[in-house]
């Protein structure tokens, strides 16, 4: 779908941010060719010409006319905790998250959800927005889904959900807990990508259709991906029904289902721990 100057400007500006938050000072782009020769001495050839980056992290009004709500992230204390080279990696992701002016959500939150648990795991849970438990506490699955979910890792999967690393697609709460809009999911992106890179985990859940169309790049129903192994980007990627809607259609069936869609990545993972 094409995007207009705005959005651009907007995730662009997100981008920087990012870069400064996670110390770049400087960004090496190539000149265009049609860009008229400059007095100045051109870069040479394959050697980019340093741009310098004035990105603010916390400034009180965004370049994109956001007032972004900055307080401190509860991400960044988790990880500080953890000795793991991942650990120091996803800090600079949070920091930026922590100050993400990239989206009009960044007005109405109480605070960002960047993600919790062990940034080691190979095995990775992504859903959808942060609600309004999770808004509050500043960690992502914590209200009546995040239960569920609980009961789901540790009963179903028996794993430790410690040993697991969740996230979720949006890093801030849609008002009403609304569903998420592309603009949103797209400003939001580079965070999660970079959180999948950093903890690279061997298989991914995502829970609910959001996350799993963001995954598999196919929009079609949740009912459609789930119950099978998706390989994407060389990951395996299992897709089930979100907590949420299993508690609204709490019946043997629903149930049968994720637990069918969980124990597939059992049987890649193998039993736990998952870490240690
Ligand atoms: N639902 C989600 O998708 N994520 C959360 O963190 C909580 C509820």
């Amino acid at each position: 779908m094409p995007i207009n100057r705005s959005q651009l400007a907007r995730q662009l500006r997100g981008h920087v941010e990012l870069l400064a938050a996670g110390g770049m000072r400087e960004v090496g782009v190539k000149p265009r060719r049609s860009v008229k020769p400059q007095t100045a001495k051109a870069p040479a050839a394959g050697n980019p010409a340093p741009v310098k980056s004035s990105a603010a992290p916390a400034s009180p009004k965004s370049a994109a006319g956001f007032k972004p709500v900055i307080v401190p992230s509860v991400a960044l204390d988790e990880l500080k905790q953890h000795a793991s080279p991942q650990a120091r990696a996803l800090e600079p992701v949070a920091e930026a998250v922590r100050v993400c002016a990239s989206c009009g959500l960044c007005e109405t939150r109480t605070q960002t959800v960047f993600g919790t648990g062990d940034p080691r795991s190979p095995l990775m849970i992504i859903g959808e927005a942060p609600g309004g438990d999770e808004d509050v506490k500043g960690l992502p699955f914590v209200g009546r889904a995040g239960k569920l979910l609980t009961d789901i890792i540790e009963k179903g999967m028996k794993y430790k959900r410690e040993h697991v690393y969740i996230a979720n697609v949006l890093k801030c709460r849609p008002p009403g807990n609304r569903n998420p809009e592309p603009h949103e999911i797209e400003a939001c992106r580079g965070y999660l990508e970079m959180q999948i890179e950093v903890i690279n985990p061997k298989v991914i859940l995502a829970v609910g259709l959001f996350p799993a169309q963001w995954l598999t790049g196919k929009k079609i129903a949740i009912g459609k991906l789930r119950g099978e192994v998706h390989e994407v980007n060389g990951r395996k990627v299992i897709c089930t029904y979100h907590p949420a809607y299993v508690l609204r259609n709490y019946t043997v069936e629903t149930r049968k289902k994720v637990h069918e869609d969980v124990l597939l990545a059992v049987n890649i993972l193998g039993p736990g721990p998952l870490v240690g």
